[in-house]
């Protein structure tokens, strides 16, 4: 945090003097300040803060839209229960702009909330550094929250060994050690099954899939 924050009208630098000056609490500013500050570094993309909340309305939504809300809402109430457990969510579906990438940032940013050191990796990222940067990729295999998103933008070929070895060398290893994992994929189940297979096997009950159809937001 930078020794420079000014702090709002209601604050000095991000401090409330109470009790005669005895004490200082936080200022709301402060704390969206480093919420702000940790959502950058977990990569929780800025363009996304605006609506990565359950309680705005969509526009229009398919009934697979409506259930991924009521799962995205039942995780994020059962947060601690899901992080402990090593219980994630895996948001699926060839139709573009659902709001899968939206819904697994609901449940990350509700992780960096409650204090658990989380991260978004997009799964080309992920490919990327298993290649060529072991420091970084063993800190996303560890990390106490990871979300995987874009699963199957790998631009990869498909007979290359690069996905199933990343696949094994980061989520075996989270499902072994009981980490919780969320991803999401542009493919349909049934192409995710032919590019990766055996990896919904590993996801087992812990990783539920959700197969989602629907209106495109961006569209609207
Ligand atoms: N509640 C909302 N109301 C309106 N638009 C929204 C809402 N939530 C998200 N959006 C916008 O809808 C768009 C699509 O959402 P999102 O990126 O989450 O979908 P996606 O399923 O991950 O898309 P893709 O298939 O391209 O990965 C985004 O540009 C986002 O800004
Ligand atoms: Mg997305
Ligand atoms: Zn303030």
């Amino acid at each position: 945090m930078s020794d420079l924050f000014k702090g709002c009208e209601k604050c000095s630098g991000g401090y409330i003097r109470i009790d005669d000056g005895k004490r200082a609490v936080e200022c709301v500013c402060l704390r969206r300040k480093k919420l702000e500050a940790s959502l950058r570094e977990a990569n929780v993309y800025e363009s996304f803060w605006s609506h990565l909340r359950l309680d705005i309305p969509t526009p229009v939504k398919s009934p697979e839209q409506g259930a991924m809300r009521r799962m995205t809402a039942e995780f994020v109430n059962n947060l601690k229960h899901n992080v402990t457990s090593g219980n994630g969510l895996f948001l699926t579906g060839e139709a573009k702009g659902t709001g899968k990438t939206t819904h697994l940032l609901i449940i990350l940013k509700a992780a960096i909330e409650a204090g658990y050191p989380a991260h978004n990796a997009a799964w080309p990222d992920l490919i990327r550094w298993m290649i060529s940067d072991k420091e970084e990729i063993d800190r996303m295999r560890d990390v106490r929250m990871l979300m995987i998103d874009e699963i199957g933008n790998d631009g990869i070929r498909a007979e290359s060994e690069f996905p199933q070895t990343t696949f094994d060398y980061v989520l075996r290893h989270r499902m072994a050690r009981g980490l919780p994992t969320l991803m999401g994929s542009n493919l349909s189940p049934l192409e995710f099954d032919s590019r990766y297979p055996g990896i919904k096997s590993l996801l087992s009950k812990r990783i539920p899939v959700f197969y989602v159809k629907g209106v495109d937001w961006r569209q609207l």
